[in-house]
């Protein structure tokens, strides 16, 4: 069983970009400029934009948080949106999710300027992404990708099930492995698939993400898979700093002695979807998705 390192290859990555960085401020450029929009005091999402904010630090980039009350409109989160849009000193900018229930997390998606959507949530990115154009891509799925590559893991071919349909991760994972160049053999499950257990088990690359800790168990798990651990649950533990401990939705103790590959959490998939935000970004600020 070999452990896949995301915290090491995100911080070789990491280096990538300030260099690049470094260069552009070096030749009188302007530093590339992410704009993280928090709604409400949700803690998760605390934590996940602090991270951004640090990893922004790390390569170089300007980072603004805009944190708005919980209490604020649709109509008042749209306003700001357009400014952002209009806004020449921000390349790109993420609007954290969930969002309170009385704003549409669609139409907040849909009036961000996809040329600034580093998340790649908007329809046209993910209607590119979908017919293989350059696009912005979801940074969790495009993170695992660059995963994937970095340990030369074998996908032509291969069986890959993917647990979980979000938006964020499900889909556009599937959708991107199913792609030329990647050429799995794709499966969705979901909450309403019959004999999950044994599709899981039948694949030789699992991705989970369904957001259920410790929910794929040795039993599920093909000797020799290769298990891909995008959950992140939150739960109470006396035993960190933060007081919360991080759980993902693989039970890794007794899967990972069956795996040829299997991620960790944390330092897994979680320190690459940063990085393929900063990446995201940077291509904003270039314009090499959508040009001048
Ligand atoms: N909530 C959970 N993951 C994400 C993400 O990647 N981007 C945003 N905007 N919100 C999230």
């Amino acid at each position: 069983m070999k452990l896949i390192d995301g915290k090491a290859v995100a911080a070789t990555l990491r280096e990538e970009i300030a260099s690049e960085v470094e260069a552009i401020v070096g030749g009188g450029g302007r530093a590339p400029h992410l704009v993280a929009v928090l709604v409400g005091t949700d803690g998760a999402s605390e934590t996940y934009v602090g991270h951004k904010e640090r990893c922004c630090g790390e390569v170089g980039f300007r980072s603004t948080v805009r944190r708005l009350p919980e209490t604020t409109t649709e109509e008042e989160l749209l306003t700001l949106i357009g400014e952002l849009n209009d806004d020449p000193q921000v390349d790109g900018f993420i609007v954290q999710l969930p969002l309170p229930g009385h704003i549409s997390e669609q139409a907040v998606i849909e009036a961000i300027d996809p040329r600034k959507d580093v998340d790649g949530f908007h329809p046209m990115n993910v209607g590119r992404m979908t017919s293989g154009l350059p696009a912005y891509v979801s940074a969790t799925p495009e993170g695992i990708l660059t995963l994937l590559k970095h340990y030369n893991i074998e996908t032509a071919g291969k069986n890959c099930v993917v647990v979980g349909r979000s938006n964020i991760v499900g889909r556009p994972m599937a959708n991107l492995l199913s792609q030329k160049g990647w050429d799995c053999t794709v499966t969705i499950c979901h909450s309403r698939t019959e004999n999950l257990k044994e599709i899981v088990a039948g694949a030789d690359i699992v991705i989970a993400a369904l957001g259920k800790a410790e929910f794929v168990t040795a039993d599920m798990v093909r000797e020799g898979a290769v298990v891909i651990d995008v959950g992140i649950t939150r739960t109470p533990s006396s035993a960190t700093k933060s007081g919360w401990k991080l759980t993902g939705d693989v039970k890794f103790d007794e899967v990972a002695p069956k795996c040829s590959y299997i991620t960790p959490v944390p330092g897994g998939v979680g320190p690459m979807t940063i990085i393929a935000l900063m990446r995201n970004t940077l291509r904003a600020a270039k314009n090499e998705i959508y040009g001048n």
